[in-house]
């Protein structure tokens, strides 16, 4: 079943062309690998299926219904996600920043993490709470009283994944989330992926890392002047003479 669906995503920068006609699904139970280079626009077509930004033209569909409307009516819908750079409230402590995922994640900024927060408050209960706990401890996150401010990097994008999966999203987008992250870590976040997409959970990964695309990713596509332009297993992926032109020093 079909769970993310992107038909035609045009984007344009001041005249500069991101994407162009950008299509693609992503079933229920299945995790999506989506590489490309540098500024190619992976992180743009996110923020557009996320809400945090706005697209030309192109249909975004989650579970057959047409995606529309601001950040917390799309979570509200099911979709959670991380960010290319931690979105975290750095005066919270980790617990709180994960609660926030209780509070229906109202996410895209600091400002709208933090009024998220107040109604994070309203959902302090023993479940609550140990919902966080397991979230974390699944995750390998321990101390949950430190100060996000005071974490490394790494932590804080398990704090990130914690928090997108306390809201039990049908559509989870990751945004490099293994970069910065020790071993550790990493295991933790393979694992947890893995359990997501046995729920049936749909997976939207970018990634550079072809190892880790290879153990994880169900298929994956290349994205590269603006348009995917190899889409497929990874093994078949990585045998594409144009994927293997385009994407040097992945394989
Ligand atoms: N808000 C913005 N305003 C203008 N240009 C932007 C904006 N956001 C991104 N761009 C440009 O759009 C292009 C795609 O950027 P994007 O961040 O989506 O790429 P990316 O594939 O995620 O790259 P990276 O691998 O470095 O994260 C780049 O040329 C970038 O400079
Ligand atoms: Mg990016």
């Amino acid at each position: 079943m079909t769970a993310l669906r992107c038909t035609d995503i045009r984007k344009a920068y001041g005249g500069v062309d991101v994407l162009q006609g950008v299509g693609f699904a992503v079933s229920a139970g299945e995790i999506f690998g989506l590489c490309g280079a540098n500024g190619a626009g992976k992180t743009t077509l996110m923020d557009i299926i996320g809400g945090q930004q706005t697209h030309d033209t192109g249909v975004i569909e989650l579970d057959g219904r047409t995606l529309v409307g601001d950040v917390a009516s799309r979570a509200h819908a099911g979709l959670a996600r991380t960010f290319q750079r931690p979105q975290v409230a750095a005066d919270l402590t980790l617990r709180e920043n994960i609660a926030l995922g209780l509070a229906g994640a109202r996410l895209g900024s600091v400002g709208q993490l933090v009024r998220g927060f107040v109604a994070g408050m309203l959902a302090r209960t023993t479940v609550a709470i140990e919902l966080v706990e397991t979230a974390a401890t699944d995750l390998s996150l321990d101390r949950l009283d430190r100060r996000a401010g005071d974490v490394t990097f790494g932590e804080l994008r398990l704090v990130e994944l914690a928090r997108a999966l306390l809201q039990r999203p049908r559509l989870i987008m990751l945004d490099e989330p293994f970069s910065g992250v020790g071993d550790n870590g990493i295991e933790a976040i393979v694992e947890a992926l893995r359990r997501l997409r046995a729920r049936g959970c749909a997976i939207l990964l970018i990634d550079h890392n072809v190892d880790l695309l290879t153990a994880l990713a169900d298929r994956m596509a290349l994205l590269a002047q603006g348009e995917i332009v190899v889409t497929g297993t990874v093994a078949a992926c990585l045998a594409d003479e144009v994927f293997r032109r385009i994407y040097v020093g992945a394989v």
